[in-house]
């Protein structure tokens, strides 16, 4: 997607093969900086500390994470030890584990020798192949938008949670990847952005996105989703997800499924854009079995922003002593969904339509 007009990644390899650039989310929207990575710790800490974040993207990341390692120690115990590490930067979006593994196993296959050139090869096939995946999802996703335009006057409104746009994975983004497909095809579209608290990627990130591609957009409070729905205000929900079981329940960030009951309330269907790499086929059923992060209490407890100076501070929101619990996402049952939007089609969320999806295609 473009920035002041010029095509812009959240993830770059550096021309020397020996590093990477990423944009450091966590300065966005006020200042867009990119960051170079040149080892598997560094990406770690890029993943951990959330300068990069969103399913895809820490996935594809993390592949070039392997593949720096491989660049400095190619033996089978340094790329065991180093895929295991990376792993454990964040613990819910399956993504992560999908594109190491998949490296770690192609790598492996090869002489030590040629396994450096191999894995570089191989993190920059799973980046680009994220790229085709979200513009399929955006193309399967925007008839969606083109039914809405045909029987209503004005424009779509479209009310989406976190960030699942282009910031989020290599390109197109999965959620949003309908809208700008929309937008470029001309249709009148509005999206409701959910400032998605503690950590604001709706407000900070999913809205600069939007104004940065003229898309017509209003961030709302997390708490504003359920009134807009009963006042016929949103036509229809689609968020991102981070993990889905194989019985279509679906893991996002955390408030998704207050959303989803709502929506379910009021008649509004509600779409998960769903890349294949997201969906966990090992776990029978999301709600017990995705493992949810727990990040920090000092998210809730402080904030940052710009003062009317030009200055990024960080202040505090909660009294001294008050204690803040941080469950980073939540899982959205497969009874509230209307259906899951892939790179291969839409989808119903539930066990055999799954099964059906993923037939012979790993
Ligand atoms: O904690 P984050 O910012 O990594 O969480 C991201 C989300 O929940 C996204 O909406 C999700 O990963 C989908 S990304 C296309």
């Amino acid at each position: 997607m473009k920035v002041n007009g010029v095509a812009l990644r959240p993830l770059r390899a550096l021309p020397d093969g020996q590093g990477i650039e990423v944009i450091d989310q966590r300065l966005l929207p006020f200042d867009l900086r990119m960051r170079p990575l040149r080892s598997a710790r560094d990406v770690f800490v890029a993943i951990r500390e959330m300068w990069v974040r969103g399913a895809p993207l820490i996935g594809a990341v993390a592949a070039y994470g392997l593949a720096l390692q491989a660049r400095r120690d190619a033996s089978d115990a340094a790329l065991r030890n180093a895929a295991k590490f990376l792993k454990g930067s964040r613990p819910t979006a399956v993504n992560l584990a999908w594109a190491v593994d998949r490296l770690l196993t192609q790598v492996l296959a090869v002489p030590e020798a040629v396994r450096a050139d191999t894995a570089w090869a191989g993190a920059g096939a799973i980046a680009e192949q994220d790229v085709q995946v979200n513009e399929a999802i955006g193309r399967h996703g925007l008839p969606l938008l083109q039914a809405v335009a045909a029987r209503k006057p004005g424009p779509v409104n479209v009310l989406t949670h976190c960030n699942a746009g282009w910031l989020a994975t290599v390109d197109w983004g999965t959620a949003t990847s309908p809208i700008y497909q929309a937008h470029a095809a001309g249709l009148a579209v509005h999206v409701w952005v959910d400032e998605t608290r503690p950590r604001n990627q709706g407000a900070s990130l999913t809205a600069w996105e939007l104004g940065q591609a003229g898309v017509p957009h209003t961030v709302v409070a997390d708490n504003a989703g359920g009134h807009l729905m009963q006042h016929g205000r949103v036509d229809l929900c689609i968020v991102g997800c981070d993990r889905v079981a194989s019985n279509g329940d679906a893991c996002n960030k955390i408030g998704t499924y207050l959303k989803a009951l709502a929506a379910h309330d009021n008649g509004v269907p509600f779409y998960v854009a769903m890349p294949t790499s997201t969906l966990d086929m090992a776990l029978a059923e999301g709600v017990q079995g995705i493992p949810i992060e727990e990040r920090s209490g000092r998210e809730l407890t402080h904030v940052s922003g710009r003062t009317a100076a030009g200055e990024v501070v960080e202040v505090q929101l909660t009294p001294d002593g008050s204690a803040a619990a941080n469950p980073a996402f939540d899982v959205t049952p497969a009874r509230l969904l209307t259906g899951l939007i892939t790179e291969h089609g839409i989808v119903a969320a539930d066990a055999a339509a799954l099964r059906q999806l993923m037939a012979g295609r790993r």
